[in-house]
């Protein structure tokens, strides 16, 4: 440049060079200092800002020139742009220096970790064209944007920005033609109208950031808009009329507000329109607005409104409808038959509905389709044959409806079916052997129906079967024998049915069985002795048949909650373990039956009865000995019984002690410590006592009755759902199993176990503060403050983290609640009660099906898959982590009827206001942001689908980030 320069003047005058030199110089200097300084700018960038992924920043270095920097444009020798999206940055964005930057356009730093606020600085920014910081843990509220006016692209979606909103600013960002703000826990706010003015709109998402009122006339105004998303909101009041100008549109979502009125008139003319939801609104009148000219319609979402009337027969002219959901409205009439006929559905949930008329025959036409519900509603007719061959189908659920005729013999063998679900309907024909193809079914819901004939042998091949519900229906034949194939069966029910034969040996492999209902049948021969050895059953009802010969005593072993044999042919005693008020009823009907215990029935004698070792014995005999031995051993038959039955004195012969840490006591003076007065708690599986040796040391000591059954109400939670999934009864061993291996600080310490014939102790560290749930639900909250509760959820987090992540196979505990999270003296926190615990086997992907767990805590798919996974312990810890930020129990009244905690907390937590008010009043008010943070972590965890729900080690990771003690808070947002 200096030589050019020269060179261009030719010889110049000496006093002309000399000006001319002076001023290259200058101009020289000048570009070289703005480089350095755009090069330490963008040092002093990486300064504050890291990377957990390699090579991000490796580039930046003084060897290497700022314009190759990674993530760096320059466009003549300025910086121009910076692209630093998903490289996992964490740290703060120093706006004061970037917008020195003075031709900078664009900042696309989306998807990270960053933190800290969003500075005033950033007005200095005048030629941003772009700015992406959604997906970031950003605090507090947004600065004035007036001056960015040339911005065309702003995106602070799920940035972490809270606060009073700068809509203000919009009415000078004249060239915005993208805008998303959603998903941050604004102030709340009316639409803002600055936004109807923004004519290059055509991306506007405002969803889930606390809008009331309207959706104002005027939104017509933006033609150019092609995705519009106002969901999650407060919005009430129509939908306004001129929203059918939007003719570019393509997507429209409404859904989760409080809208009422009609579908607006003329919607048909949003020719362009793929995705309308408008689900959980209230919107009402019928659908006749959606016209055959939606021509580009591919899903049509309006569950949960107020919708009447019929389905006009154009919808069936939607060429490219694929999904359509309205369950839950008051929808009458037929569908349109030609429903799917232009290439067929993906998705179709019309339950809930008043439907009538028969299926449309072409819903599968292009064997796409997954899901077909129309449940509850009155469809009449047959299934048509066509979908016998949609082997694309995942969910088959037409329950409660009035169809009839037979069943496509083909529905039944489909390779991907999980779920058919088709009772309470009139259906009839029988289940075909096709059902051997059927690898996928894990669940069979036929019940009131017609359907008869014998179940096929083939039933057995179907072996990822965990329900089977026949009852009441017209099935004959005999139980296969194969049935012992279906090792991951729960549910079996056959009640109300005319099956005949014997119950076959075999189910004793179906080694998942829950529940066993046989009753009204015809069934006859022994009950299996091997039924006893299901250590998972919970439920057995065999009544009603015609079933003979013992009760075997193996039965007792299993802590059912219902036992039913009532009108049998069933004889000999009953056995005294089974001998039980609970059980009572369950006899009855049996005239053969006797028993020493139970009133109403004769007593046994050895003529009628009693062991078949003794009566040989007897016929050995002689008259004379042997009534001298039947009295003898019904003297020492009746003194047993009666020591079985007192209250355990705990003799300190025959035990067995087994170590797992090194202690010095005698097992004497532990076992003395086995009495009422110091009883401590009843536990999930056996009372707890404190026991004080001589030498000061204090133990609890868990003390588990593996035979006595007359304490068998404490070891059963009540609720319903725990009737169709039961705990295993082999608690102790459980505990025992994963208690021995574990060594953690927050994971309770066992130290020894002491079994006897009919009595085991566990004995375990003792927590003097008792119970979290005691802590927290009663007057001792007070000494809970945040920093307490804070350290609680953190090593609770760790102790599970390190179940799940840091022994050799994951341990799920499976029943994770406050009442078994303990506290030592300083309140620091100790996993406990691993009564439930599962070692997960083989790696991942496999889970458990027995179901187990408390009320309030369960996580949603326990309802309906029994499938528990880690993630399941997750949901319950963030139930935990409610109850420690919140101070209420997780089942209140105030939530509502048959509402949790989980829902309370999600749904008040639309603004940061509400859910502030949330968090325990007895929580000083400087902490409460800070328990907010952990309130949405919570939230988090509890998510209804559990891979959304983060790993215990993610989670434990977001405690400490946001420790209160901490300088820097970083709090990963929901995505
Ligand atoms: C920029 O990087 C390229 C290769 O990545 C290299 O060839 C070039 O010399 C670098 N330029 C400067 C000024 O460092
Ligand atoms: C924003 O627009 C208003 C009205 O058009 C104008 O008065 C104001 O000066 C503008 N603000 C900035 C910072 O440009
Ligand atoms: C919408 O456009 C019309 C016609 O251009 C105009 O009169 C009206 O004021 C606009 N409405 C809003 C809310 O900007």
């Amino acid at each position: 440049m200096f030589a050019g320069i020269i060179l261009c003047h030719g010889s110049p005058q000496p006093v002309f060079l000399l000006l001319f030199l002076l001023n290259a110089l200058f101009f020289l200097c000048f570009v070289t200092s703005s480089h350095e300084t755009e090069l330490q700018i963008l040092l002093s960038f990486k300064s504050s800002i890291q990377s957990s992924k390699p090579n991000v920043f490796s580039s930046w270095n003084q060897a290497n020139s700022h314009c190759n920097f990674t993530g760096i444009v320059c466009s003549d020798g300025s910086v121009s742009e910076i692209n630093l999206a998903s490289k996992a940055l964490v740290g703060t964005l120093p706006f004061d220096s970037i917008c020195e930057l003075q031709m900078l356009k664009k900042i696309s730093v989306e998807s990270n970790l960053l933190h800290g606020i969003i500075s005033d600085d950033l007005k200095k920014c005048k030629n941003l064209k772009y700015l992406d910081l959604g997906g970031n843990s950003f605090t507090g509220s947004v600065p004035d944007l007036s001056t960015l006016n040339k911005l065309e692209y702003l995106n602070l979606n799920a940035s972490g920005i809270s606060g009073a909103f700068p809509w203000k600013s919009l009415e000078n960002l004249t060239e915005l033609t993208f805008l998303s703000v959603g998903d941050n826990l604004l102030e709340k706010s009316k639409f803002p109208l600055e936004v109807l003015k923004l004519s290059n709109l055509y991306w506007l998402y405002l969803t889930n950031c606390s809008i009331t009122g309207n959706i104002p006339i005027g939104i017509g105004n933006l033609t150019k808009l092609e995705n519009l998303e106002l969901s999650d909101n407060h919005l009430t009041g129509e939908i306004p009329k001129d929203i059918v100008h939007l003719q570019s549109l393509r997507q429209l979502e409404l859904y989760d507000n409080f809208l009422s009125g009609k579908i607006p008139v003329g919607f048909g003319n949003l020719t362009n329109l793929e995705y309308f939801d408008a689900s959980n609104n209230q919107l009402e009148g019928d659908l006749s607005q959606i016209t055959s000219s939606l021509k580009s319609l591919s899903s049509l979402q309006l569950f949960q409104n107020k919708l009447s009337g019929t389905i006009p027969e154009e919808l069936g002219e939607l060429k490219s409808l694929k999904e359509l959901s309205l369950y839950g409205n008051m929808l009458t009439g037929p569908l349109p038959q030609k429903l799917g006929s232009y290439g067929g559905m993906d998705y179709i949930d019309v339950s809930d509905n008043s439907f009538s008329g028969s299926i449309p025959p072409d819903m599968c036409k292009n064997n796409h389709m997954t899901d077909f519900l129309l449940l509850n509603n009155s469809f009449t007719g047959t299934i048509p044959e066509t979908y016998a061959n949609c082997s694309s189908m995942i969910r088959f659920r037409a329950s409660r409806n009035s169809l009839s005729g037979v069943v496509p013999s083909g529905l039944w063998g489909l390779p991907n079916l999980q779920i058919i679900d088709l009772s309470m309907n009139h259906l009839e024909g029988s289940i075909t052997s096709d059902i051997g193809k059927a690898k996928s079914l894990a669940q069979i819901f036929l019940s009131y129906n017609q359907f008869s004939g014998e179940l096929p042998l083939e039933i057995s091949e179907a072996s990822s079967l965990v329900s089977i519900e026949l009852n009441s229906n017209q099935i004959s034949g005999q139980i296969p024998d194969t049935i012992g194939n279906l090792h991951k069966l729960t549910t079996l029910k056959l009640d109300m049915n005319n099956v005949s034969g014997v119950i076959p040996y075999s189910i004793s492999s179906c080694v998942s069985l829950n529940e066993i209902n046989f009753a009204g049948n015809s069934l006859s021969g022994e009950i299996p002795v091997g039924i006893g050895s299901l250590l998972t059953l919970n439920s057995l009802n065999l009544s009603s048949n015609k079933l003979s010969g013992e009760i075997p005593s193996s039965l007792s072993a299993q802590r059912l909650s219902l036992l039913d044999l009532s009108n049998n042919q069933l004889s000999g005693p009953i056995p005294d373990s089974l001998a039980i008020s609970a059980y009572k009823d369950g006899f009855i009907g049996n005239p053969h039956l006797c028993s020493q215990i139970l009133e109403n029935f004769k007593p046994c004698s050895f003529e009628s009865g009693g062991s078949r070792r003794i009566r040989t014995l007897v016929l050995c005999l002689i008259a004379a000995l042997m009534v001298i031995a039947v009295s003898l051993c019904y003297i020492l038959f009746l003194k047993l019984k009666q020591d079985k039955f007192e209250k355990p004195v705990l003799k300190t012969n025959s035990w067995n002690i087994k170590q797992y840490h090194l202690l010095n006591f005698n097992q004497s003076e532990i076992i003395n410590g086995i009495k009422a007065e110091n009883l401590i708690g009843k536990g999930g599986s056996g009372n707890v006592y404190r026991v004080v040796l001589k030498s000061g040391e204090e133990f609890a000591v868990k003390h588990i009755w593996t035979s006595n059954p007359s304490d068998r109400g404490s070891y059963r939670s009540t609720s319903a759902m725990l009737k169709r999934c039961s705990r295993s009864s082999s608690e102790y061993d459980a505990e025992v199993a994963t208690l021995s291996s574990i060594r953690h600080v927050n994971v309770v310490k066992l130290y020894c176990s002491i079994t006897s014939e009919d009595s085991s102790l566990l004995v375990y560290e003792f927590l003097p503060n008792g119970s979290l749930w005691d802590s927290l639900h009663t007057s001792k909250k007070a000494q809970m403050g945040w920093e307490v509760r804070y350290e609680i959820a953190l090593g609770a987090a760790r102790g599970l983290e390190y179940l799940h992540h840091g022994c050799v196979r994951p341990v799920i505990h499976r029943d994770v609640k406050s009442s078994n999270i303990l506290l030592d003296e300083e309140w620091k926190p100790r996993i406990a009660d691993f009564g439930l615990a599962k070692i997960v086997h083989g790696g991942a992907g496999n889970l458990t099906h027995v179901i187990a767990g408390t009320l309030g805590y369960m996580a949603p798919e326990y309802a309906y898959t029994c499938k528990v996974t880690e993630k399941s312990d997750v949901y319950s810890f963030g139930v935990v982590l409610m109850e420690l930020v919140t101070g209420k129990r997780p089942i209140e009244a105030e939530f509502g009827e048959s509402k949790d905690i989980v829902y309370w907390v999600c749904s008040n937590m639309r603004s940061k206001e509400e859910a502030l008010e949330l968090v325990d009043s007895t929580i000083a008010k400087h902490s409460r942001e800070d328990a907010m943070k952990v309130l949405r972590m919570a939230a988090l965890c509890t998510a209804k689908i559990p891979s959304s729900r983060p790993s215990m080690r993610m989670v434990v990771q977001m405690l400490e980030e946001a420790d209160p003690c901490a300088l820097t808070n970083i709090v990963i947002t929901h995505d």
